[in-house]
């Protein structure tokens, strides 16, 4: 079964192509990030357009890159949320239309429940590269060799951890996770993205910090960690955004090594209480699997230590790819999958998008 994915959450307007689940036959994503750089942020209303202009052209190269037309679209899963209202809007709205006019399947997904199941995405077997622009390329249902074992185990722990939000999660299944906790106030990756800024390093901040910290000491600035007692899978990150700009206020802001010294205690300040949340998570569920993902999950030190510090309670670390990290819709189609197959389709008449659909245990 080949699922389209749309994702227009936030800003990045992504298609992909997905077979049976767990094989990416394509996986466009156009990031809106160079138009919302000089404001420090994304503006929502610049993000609606941006989507407007790029999605039918993303669908179309999904499409080309996949080898298949639209009749060989099996079901149409689209984000409807959480995320921005009018960048949800064009997805679900471009969603509809396709499957109306398809007469296909449609499921709505939700983004968090998709960015939970992105490590279990892979690359088709059998085609010689899953990229390619050749029509007839695409390898098909019968083409790849299956089994009925996902690549990523269940139950396990997830650490969802991006810039709109960052949770803890115990997963059963694709369809069945349950929240164990999340941040007070900001998320991980505004905390690396509002240090950026204070910085004067740009927008978004988290891959600049992941470059430059690199071979900083990560000791140099004892930085607060909020393990929060009680609220022991809870997270936050005001407190240390704060002392990162008081440090600032005194000290001034560093360059060479001190910058260097500086993101790195930042970053092993947020890396550190995110794997040992984890790491608790595990035990206390008695569960010996930790998946990260989301975009800051793409951070080499995050990665590092939790990589690290499993391997020292043999825990299984496992790791999102990078590229099913940040948003994407393969993510979206891969979830869409096992919706479908649940039968948890939805009218193309009455589908909405959900700007505060909860992140706690609902997939659709
Ligand atoms: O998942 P994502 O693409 O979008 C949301 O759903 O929010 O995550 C974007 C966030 C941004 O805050 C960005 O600064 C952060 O992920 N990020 C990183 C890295 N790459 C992206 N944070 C730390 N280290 C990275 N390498
Ligand atoms: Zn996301």
């Amino acid at each position: 079964m080949r699922v389209l994915g749309i994702e227009t959450s936030c800003d990045e307007t992504a298609a992909s192509i997905v077979l049976n689940g767990r094989h990416v036959l394509s996986n466009i994503v156009s990031s809106q990030v160079a138009l919302h750089r000089q404001y420090g942020g994304v503006v929502p209303e610049l993000a609606s357009r941006a989507h407007l202009d790029a999605v039918i052209p993303i669908i179309d190269l999904a499409l080309k890159k996949a080898g298949i037309g639209l009749s060989g679209i099996d079901v149409v899963a689209v984000t409807r949320g959480p995320g921005l209202i009018g960048a949800l809007m064009v997805g679900v709205q471009v969603g509809k239309g396709l499957a109306l006019a398809l007469d296909r399947p449609l499921v709505g997904v939700n983004h968090i429940a998709a960015h939970l199941y992105a490590a279990q995405l892979s690359e088709a077997p059998h085609s010689a590269s899953p990229h390619s622009a050749s029509p007839h390329s695409g390898p098909s249902a019968s083409d790849v060799v299956e089994s009925d074992a996902l690549p990523v185990a269940y139950p396990h722990i997830a650490l969802a951890v991006s810039g709109g939000h960052t949770a803890l999660y115990r997963v059963d299944s694709p369809l069945s996770f349950q929240e164990l906790g999340s941040t007070l106030d900001d998320a991980a990756g505004e905390a690396f993205d509002k240090v950026a800024l204070m910085l004067g390093l740009g927008y978004p901040g988290g891959r600049v910090i992941d470059d430059l910290a690199r071979g900083g000491r990560t000791d140099a600035v004892a930085f607060p960690r909020a393990w929060l007692g009680k609220r022991k899978f809870d997270f936050s990150f005001s407190g240390l955004k704060t002392a990162v700009r008081t440090h600032v206020k005194v000290n001034g802001v560093p360059v060479g090594d001190g910058l260097r010294d500086l993101l790195a205690s930042f970053q092993e300040a947020v890396a550190d209480v995110l794997v040992e949340k984890a790491m608790l998570a595990a035990k206390e569920q008695r569960v010996h699997r930790i998946v990260v993902a989301g975009g800051v999950g793409a951070n080499s030190r995050l990665r590092a230590l939790l990589t690290q510090r499993c391997a020292e309670r043999r825990v299984e670390a496992i790791l999102t790819p990078l590229r099913y990290c940040t948003d994407n819709a393969a993510m979206v189609a891969g979830l869409g999958y096992h919706l479908a197959q649940a039968g948890d389709v939805v009218s193309p008449f009455t589908l909405d998008p959900d700007a505060g659909l909860s992140r706690s245990g609902a997939p659709a």
